[in-house]
């Protein structure tokens, strides 16, 4: 009960939310926490594997899935999918559009929304400074002037007007005016994360407000899609995630978390213990938990993500696993996966069900009533 004394009192910095007499404060109600997951190559299965996909994620209770604006190659398999839609760039050159890229998100986002299922939308990768295979035509700013070139900055602005005004083939919505389908659209996935010190020094370019200025400009004051960082400096532990350029910025709506943590056992309430500090860190925006996995080297995902899910749903922490994947086609162990060891296979030994619907039943930590029911 002490535990969430002190959680209600950092939602009350909320604008919107009235605040209440000390005495009367409990837990909310008519604000349901929630669950989803991330699956950047969704836009790339077989119509047939989409909706088998998404069909199981409705059956979990799934609330909301992230997907991401990028490249699928075809004819390969990606963590176990078989990917067969193949699609280019975005911006094969830069500020020259490929409609077809946002055909393939238009797709999905358009069959998650008639299951109910709202999306958060990625329109770039940070991990593309990295000049790996990831590169694409922002790579040659580099990994901090992306964050700083005058050029740079006008280019990702007209990508943000390309993809916010974009009509969906598929949806013939127009994505800014798509709020019963878009939750959010992030400002990049994990801005800064290649070279960190662009967010250690709280971003002096104002990249991270900036855009978020120019998002709200073009959806409009009134809009219910909501801004999110998409993970700022990627790991938590890199002490970004909450830094003042972002939470002081009026335009940003959400504070995306993304935290790969240790195992439960060895940190007994890692996530519910640290819920409150974050809502305070925060400074009166919602905060979600965007990324984060068990790693299946070292535990076991049967055990472990309900060790998890059960700490992050206590505390009513809305969160998106990376990653929950379709059913295999192709071989793959995310045991053996050294750089991302937590996906678990949908309709496998692992309950993800009752995980997902732990998050519906538990009172959200703060009040998301008017971002999504
Ligand atoms: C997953 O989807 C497939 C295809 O729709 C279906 O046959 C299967 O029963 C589903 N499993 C779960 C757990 O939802
Ligand atoms: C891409 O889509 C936008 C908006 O839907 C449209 O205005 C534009 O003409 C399209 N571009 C091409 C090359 O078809
Ligand atoms: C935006 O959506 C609303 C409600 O769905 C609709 O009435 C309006 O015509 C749409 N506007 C445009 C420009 O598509």
């Amino acid at each position: 009960m002490k535990a969430s004394m002190l959680l209600s009192w950092g939602a009350l910095a909320l604008p919107g939310v009235f605040a209440t007499p000390r005495d009367e404060i409990e837990p909310r109600k008519g604000s349901n926490s929630f669950m989803g997951s991330n699956l950047y190559f969704l836009p790339g299965l077989s119509d047939q594997d989409q909706d088998n996909y998404i069909n199981n994620l409705s059956n979990y209770g799934v609330k909301a899935v992230r997907v991401w604006v990028n490249r699928q190659a075809a004819g390969h398999c990606e963590k176990g999918s078989n990917l067969e839609v193949d699609v280019g760039p975005l911006e094969p050159e830069l500020g020259k559009f490929d409609n077809k890229t946002l055909d393939a998100v238009d797709k999905v986002v358009n069959k998650l929304a008639k299951k109910g299922i709202k999306s958060i939308i990625s329109p770039h990768d940070a991990n593309s400074l990295l000049d790996d295979y990831r590169k694409d035509v922002y790579t040659k700013f580099g990994k901090s002037g992306f964050y700083s070139s005058d050029e740079a900055i006008k280019a990702y602005d007209k990508r943000i007007d390309h993809i916010l005004n974009y009509k969906g083939a598929h949806s013939g919505k127009v994505w800014k005016n798509w709020s019963d389908a878009i939750m959010a659209f992030d400002l990049q996935n994990e801005p800064m994360s290649p070279d960190i010190s662009v967010c250690k020094n709280n971003d002096q370019k104002n990249w991270l407000c900036g855009r978020a200025k120019k998002f709200r400009n073009v959806l409009g004051s009134n809009n219910k899609i909501q801004i999110a960082t998409g993970g700022i400096g990627g790991d938590i532990s890199h002490e970004c995630t909450f830094i003042k350029a972002a939470t002081e910025c009026p335009e940003i709506d959400l504070i995306a978390i993304h935290r790969y943590a240790g195992s439960q056992s060895n940190n007994p309430g890692q996530w519910s213990g640290s819920a409150t500090k974050w809502v305070q860190q925060a400074g009166g925006k919602l905060i979600f938990v965007e990324e984060w996995g068990v790693n299946t080297a070292v535990n076991s995902a049967k055990s472990e993500l309900p060790a998890q899910a059960n700490d992050i749903n206590k505390v009513g922490l809305p969160s998106l696993y990376w990653q929950f994947l379709p059913k295999k086609t192709c071989p793959y162990d995310p045991s053996q996966d050294s750089g991302d060891n937590f996906g678990i296979f949908v309709e496998g030994d692992v309950d993800i069900a009752s995980v997902v619907k732990g998050a519906s039943n538990a009172n959200a930590l703060q009040d998301w009533s008017k971002v999504i029911v």
